[in-house]
């Protein structure tokens, strides 16, 4: 199978560094091939969100700053973005967020419980723009598919993207997935809780066009 990331280079500043080193043992799940016991893992019966390719995390703790009620489950493969993000989580007291450093695909395939998830996020994943990399975008089939099996009827699957034609190959094969409805006629109206992204910013300064897919899981 083609590996659907290539690790970002990137600079590891000493504040992440040391971050990682040493909150990893307290919020890093290590990958493994069982399911995961969310209730054991958060120490609450929270409804969980998953977040695949989190960056920095600006927007993950955002979002789980304003959900205390709420459990978070982030997915990177970008150690400086992971350090990023548990310093902000120990400087914002964020005791709702966890992370697995691995490659989501895996995540999904081997430790998501079916119909475990409240919701999914995906915002600005690699577009892979090459026509002969694309099979490595990962909001396609059968990932999709994996991916819609692992929300609860009623949760919903949330991407957003500054790659039109990435938009339009994503919005067919989510359409496609049988177990979801699409909550809009074709993309999405911008849903205003979301907090703007690193990579959003980078894509508006090049004027490109955000757009968003929103689809639910059938009950
Ligand atoms: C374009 S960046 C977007 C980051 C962030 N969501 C934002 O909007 O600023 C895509 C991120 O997805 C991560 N990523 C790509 N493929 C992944 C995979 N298979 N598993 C986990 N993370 C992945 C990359 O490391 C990168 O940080």
């Amino acid at each position: 199978m083609n590996k659907s990331y290539v690790i970002r280079a990137g600079h590891f500043t000493s504040a992440q560094k040391k971050a990682y080193d040493s909150l990893s043992g307290r919020y890093l799940i290590p990958y493994s091939e069982e399911n995961l016991d969310f209730e054991k893992i958060f120490g609450n019966k929270n409804g969980v969100t998953l977040e695949i390719g989190f960056g920095s995390g600006f927007a993950t703790a955002v979002i789980a700053g304003r959900n205390p009620d709420k459990n978070y489950l982030g997915i990177e493969v970008h150690r400086p973005g992971i350090g990023r993000l548990l310093w902000e989580m120990e400087n914002s007291s964020l005791f709702n967020i966890r992370i697995v450093e691995y490659d989501a695909v895996f995540v999904i395939e081997k430790m998501i419980p079916p119909a475990s998830l409240e919701a999914i996020h995906v915002f600005f994943p690699d577009p892979w723009p090459k026509k002969k990399h694309r099979k490595r975008r990962l909001m396609q089939r059968p990932f999709t598919e994996s991916l819609a099996a692992c929300l609860k009827p009623g949760g919903y699957l949330y991407m957003v993207t500054d790659w039109g034609d990435y938009a339009l190959h994503a919005l067919e094969e989510l359409n496609a997935a049988g177990a979801l409805i699409n909550k809009y006629e074709g993309f999405a109206s911008p849903q205003g809780w979301r907090p703007a992204t690193r990579f959003e910013q980078k894509g508006l300064a090049k004027n490109h066009v955000i757009k968003e897919l929103f689809f639910t899981r059938k009950i």
